[in-house]
């Protein structure tokens, strides 16, 4: 099978694209390996692709990197022209709430009109299968007490998850219009290794190991459900092979926690005092709680998550203890402008 992976620079893209090749975990459970013959990163290393994350296979003889934009028309065309890929996998995105916020601009260029630019040529060259990589964020806050299913209408709240909300239905409307083979899937918040620190959970880490004020949004009560990284890649690759064309597909990591009590598991992990935690003023249009089932893709799929977040925590901060020169590299530059920007004036 011939792949052509957007995004595969960053944190999700290069944990399917290391998975794919085998420089992953192996593959346990009703997944099974895709063996494929090519793999093609088409990539325009944003502030968060990073080539350093596929160093383990960079060297394989079926990787290829393409540097460019899934918002060039005739890059993307002659490249499905010439690869003639077996599918698409669209993890390319603009990704953090945060950042579409303070800039929604390039949000929805590479979020709306890149995902209409990859399906063009989808729809051009006849590519057998389109995965559209999306967010359980485009369900917007959900209730107390309610999981998400793929029939629930989508309230997104954010700049970043509604020009999500919008791609996927621009994806679905190729396959009931074009009958392009399009699947869609919307994961819970994802956690691991080589995660960009402005999310969570790798912002957390590194601020707590440099014993820096971790910035807690309003009352720390906002609930998400964590979803370990390698899991999401091997419900994508579960989706690729047995879900059902036109469908929608949810991924969640049945792991609902307030954001408090990751930050305070992850202090006491990292040995630093509780006080290290700073209440700042809230993010404007905060989604205060998201909860997915993920009942349909089991069913059809048999894909269960595999790593319970007992085990992943422990494992996602060793792994920033253990690569202080891959957090060192990434923090430099313009995170320094992103973090003033987005911290600075937080005060309360
Ligand atoms: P990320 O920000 O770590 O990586 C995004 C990658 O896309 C980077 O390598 C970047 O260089 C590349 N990119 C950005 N704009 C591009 C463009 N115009 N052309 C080509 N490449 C471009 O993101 P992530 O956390 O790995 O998320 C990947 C996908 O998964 C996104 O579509 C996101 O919406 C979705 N998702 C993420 C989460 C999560 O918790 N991180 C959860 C659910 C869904
Ligand atoms: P984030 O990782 O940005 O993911 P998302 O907003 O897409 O769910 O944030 C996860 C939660 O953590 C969210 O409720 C916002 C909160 N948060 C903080 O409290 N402080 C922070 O510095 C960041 C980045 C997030």
């Amino acid at each position: 099978m011939k792949f052509l992976v957007t995004g595969g620079a960053g944190f999700i893209g290069s944990a399917f694209v290391r998975l794919l090749l085998g420089a992953g975990p192996a593959m346990a459970g009703p997944s099974r390996s895709p063996r494929p013959s090519v793999v093609i990163n088409l990539d325009k290393l944003t502030y968060a692709g990073n080539l350093e994350n596929l160093a383990p296979v960079a060297e394989d003889a079926r990787y290829r990197f393409v540097h460019g934009d899934i918002c060039d028309a005739r890059l993307v065309n002659e490249l499905v022209s010439d690869a003639r890929p077996d599918v698409i996998v669209n993890f390319a995105a603009e990704s953090h709430v945060d950042r579409s916020i303070l800039s929604p601009a390039p949000v929805f260029e590479t979020n709306l009109r890149g995902t209409f630019t990859l399906l063009e040529a989808a729809r051009l060259h006849g590519v057998p299968r389109f995965l559209q990589v999306s967010t359980d964020e485009v369900y917007g806050s959900i209730e107390t007490s309610y999981e998400a299913d793929e029939t629930c209408p989508l309230r997104p709240s954010s700049p970043y998850s509604a020009s999500k909300a919008g791609s996927d239905l621009l994806a679905l409307s190729y396959f009931v219009t074009y009958r392009l083979p399009v699947m869609v899937t919307r994961a819970s918040n994802n956690y691991g290794p080589y995660q960009f620190p402005e999310k969570l959970i790798p912002l957390m880490i590194s601020n707590a190991i440099e014993d820096q004020p971790l910035p807690i949004y309003g009352d720390g009560m906002q609930v998400r459900d964590w979803l370990y990284v390698d899991d999401h890649c091997r419900a994508i690759l579960a989706v690729i092979e047995a879900g059902r064309e036109g469908e929608i597909y949810n991924i969640g990591g049945s792991c609902a926690l307030p954001n408090i009590d990751v930050v305070k598991r992850i202090l006491d992990a990292v040995g630093k005092p509780h006080s290290l935690m700073q209440t700042v003023k809230d993010r404007p249009g905060h989604d205060r709680r998201y909860a997915l089932s993920s009942e349909k893709l089991m069913r059809e799929t048999g894909w269960k998550s595999e790593k319970p977040f007992a085990e992943g925590l422990p494992a996602t901060i060793e792994w920033y203890r253990g690569n202080a020169a891959w957090i060192a590299h990434v923090k430099s530059g313009e995170y320094q402008t992103y973090y003033q920007r987005n911290y600075a004036n937080r005060a309360v």
